[in-house]
C-alpha cells in the first residue's frame, strides 16, 4: 500500500500519513504522493474539504533523516519544495487530525491549516536548530506571528517540544479530543454543506493579507535550508541520530 494514501468519503478528501513502522517520517516520495493528492483534491469540484491525517499512533516525525542524507533537496523543483507549495495555494479548507508527535513539518504545516483537532497527549515539535538546520514551511513569519516573537524564539532555538494544552492556547490547535479524526470529519462534513464558492472566497480572503509575505518568506527560508543540509552541522546531527538508531 502506498505510503501516502488519498481516499474520499463523501466531499471529502482524506489523505493520510501511513508509514507507521517510521512514525510516518516523510520521503521524497511521500511528499511527492501528498503533493499530487492535494493538487487532485484542489481540482475535483466533488472535493469541498480535505482532511489530512495518519496512521498509527503518531501524526509524523517529520522529514525522514535518512532520505534527507540520500537525496538532500536543494532545487525549488525538489518534491518538498513544490509539496509547500502546494500547501500554500490550496484553495479549500484544509482540516489536520494530529496525535502522538508532530515533528519539524509535522508542526509548520498545520500553521497552514484552516482547523486542526489534536489529541490530548499530541506532543509538537520544530527541532530544526538542534539539526542544523532552519524552520521552514514560511514558520518563520507565521509562528512568530501567533504566539509573539519570544515564544516563538524559545521554541525554535531550544526545539524543545510542546503541549496540545499549550498549542490550543497559542491558537495552533482548535479543539482537543480523544479522536481528533472523528471530530474532523464531522467539521468537513459541516462545511461540505455549505455553499463551495463562498467557502473558497471567505478562504481566499482570510489568507489573502500574508500570501505573498509567506510565499517570500518561504523562498528565503528554503534556500538557506538547501544550504544549511549540505553543512557540517546538519551531517553532525544527522549521523548521531542515525548512529543512535543502529545501536
Ligand atoms: N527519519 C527517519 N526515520 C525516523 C524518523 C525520521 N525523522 N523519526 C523516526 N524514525 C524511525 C526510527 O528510525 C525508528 O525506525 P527503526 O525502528 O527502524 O529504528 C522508528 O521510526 C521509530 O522511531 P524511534 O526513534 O525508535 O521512536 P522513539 O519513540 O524512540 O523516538 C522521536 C521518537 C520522534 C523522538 C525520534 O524518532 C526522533 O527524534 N526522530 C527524529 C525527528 C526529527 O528530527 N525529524 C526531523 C525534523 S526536520
Amino acid at each position: 500500500m502506498s505510503e501516502i494514501t488519498s481516499t474520499r468519503i463523501g466531499q471529502t478528501q482524506v489523505i493520510r500519513f501511513n508509514r507507521p513502522e517510521k512514525m510516518n517520517a516523510i520521503t521524497r516520495d511521500m511528499y511527492a504522493g501528498l503533493t499530487s493528492a492535494l493538487n487532485d483534491a484542489a481540482g475535483d469540484f466533488g472535493v469541498r474539504t480535505v482532511v489530512i491525517t495518519s496512521e498509527g499512533d503518531h501524526f509524523t516525525a517529520g522529514n525522514d533523516i535518512k532520505d534527507f542524507m540520500a537525496n538532500p533537496p536543494t532545487e525549488e523543483s525538489s518534491d518538498v519544495a513544490r509539496f509547500l507549495a502546494s500547501l500554500l495555494e490550496f484553495p479549500k479548507p484544509l482540516i489536520a487530525a494530529v496525535k502522538g508527535n508532530a515533528v519539524g513539518v509535522g508542526t509548520t504545516m498545520l500553521l497552514h491549516c484552516d482547523i486542526v483537532i489534536a489529541t490530548p497527549n499530541t506532543s509538537f515539535s520544530m527541532p530544526f536548530t538542534s539539526l542544523g538546520l532552519v524552520p521552514e514551511a514560511g514558520s518563520t513569519k507565521l509562528f512568530p506571528e501567533l504566539v509573539g516573537y519570544q515564544r516563538a524564539a524559545r521554541i525554535f532555538m531550544t526545539g524543545d517540544p510542546f503541549t496540545a494544552d499549550e498549542a490550543k492556547e497559542m491558537g495552533l490547535v482548535e479543539t482537543i479530543t480523544s479522536d481528533p479524526e472523528k471530530v474532523a470529519m464531522e467539521i468537513a462534513e459541516q462545511i461540505g454543506q455549505q455553499p463551495p464558492q463562498a467557502i473558497i472566497n471567505t478562504k481566499a480572503l482570510m489568507k489573502a493579507g500574508k500570501h505573498d509575505a509567506v510565499a517570500a518568506v518561504m523562498k528565503a527560508e528554503f534556500q538557506i535550508f538547501a544550504l544549511a543540509l549540505q553543512s557540517e552541522e546538519a551531517a553532525d546531527a544527522f549521523m548521531k541520530f542515525m548512529s543512535k538508531k543502529s545501536k
